[in-house]
């Protein structure tokens, strides 16, 4: 069996999409791909992984739609839901090698995801950091959180990669809270700019959408579009570039 792919989307500011990116091609991957994997939440400050877990355990008992939709999943996905570790980025590398080391055959992951605040200051969190296979950087077209995803691309690129002290494979930028399914001209800009200081970005961009703020509290015949423990509900995935995104993840992931 091979050792499983480490990925990361991180960022060093909060609020961009680490988490959210996270959990949804995560979730895509696992129930509706098939694809085995394991989420390492290093990142108990924020809103996270674990906490999203947490509070999909209660709303999918309380939320009647919910519930039945929970129900019949698991008729046909002979599996628990994937596992999300909570624990701090000074053990995270540890805590994943050994779940890989003694997951049983069938249940061995092929990809490790990591959730991760990226503050390049924490000597634990760089080096976490340069332990990944891939790494995607959720940018979007506010100005400070532009700036921020850009500084710390070009700071692992730079002080990483090129030096050489990092298995990172590869690092690309993921455009999150687009208001089109294609590139803005600001996107294509930046782009441009990025490209000088040896940075891309991956070609699908993550569309903003209200179907984020969908956290299953609100009743009805809804799904979940962000669920750790359900595939993104069909009709909400409609528009929203997902399955381009998880598709374009894979062919570089090589999973
Ligand atoms: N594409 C999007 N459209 C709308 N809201 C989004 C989108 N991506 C993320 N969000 C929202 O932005 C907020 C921050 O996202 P989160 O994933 O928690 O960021 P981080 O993990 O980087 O701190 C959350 O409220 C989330 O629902
Ligand atoms: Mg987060």
């Amino acid at each position: 069996m091979e050792s499983p792919t480490y990925v990361a989307f991180a960022t060093q500011k909060g609020g961009v999409g680490k988490s959210t990116l996270t959990t949804l091609v995560a979730s895509y991957l696992y129930y509706a791909e098939g694809v085995e994997l394991v989420a390492v939440d290093c990142d108990s400050s924020q809103h996270s992984m674990n906490v999203y877990r947490d509070h999909d355990l209660v709303v999918t008992k309380e939320n009647p739609y919910l519930k039945r939709a929970l129900h019949r999943f698991y008729l046909g996905f002979d599996k628990k839901p994937y596992e999300i570790i909570l624990t701090s980025p000074k053990d995270a590398l540890d805590v994943a090698d050994n779940y890989v080391d003694n997951a049983p055959e069938e249940k061995k992951p092929s990809v490790v995801f990591f959730d991760i605040t990226g503050t390049i200051n924490n000597p634990d969190i760089v080096d976490l950091i340069s332990n990944m296979d891939y790494l995607f950087v959720p940018i979007t077209t506010e100005t400070g959180e532009m700036a921020s995803s850009i500084s710390f691309a070009s700071a692992v690129v730079n002080n990483m990669m090129t030096v050489g002290t990092t298995k990172i494979k590869e690092l690309k930028l993921v455009w999150n809270k687009i208001n089109s399914r294609e590139k803005t001209r600001l996107c294509d800009v930046m782009d441009n700019y990025m490209q000088k200081h040896g940075l891309s970005s991956l070609d699908t961009v993550l569309v903003k959408s209200n179907k984020f703020e969908k956290d299953g509290r609100e009743t009805g015949n809804t799904g979940m579009f962000r669920s750790t423990m359900l595939p993104p509900d069909r009709r909400l995935i409609r528009g929203t570039n997902l399955e381009e995104l998880v598709s374009e993840i894979r062919e570089i992931i090589k999973v």
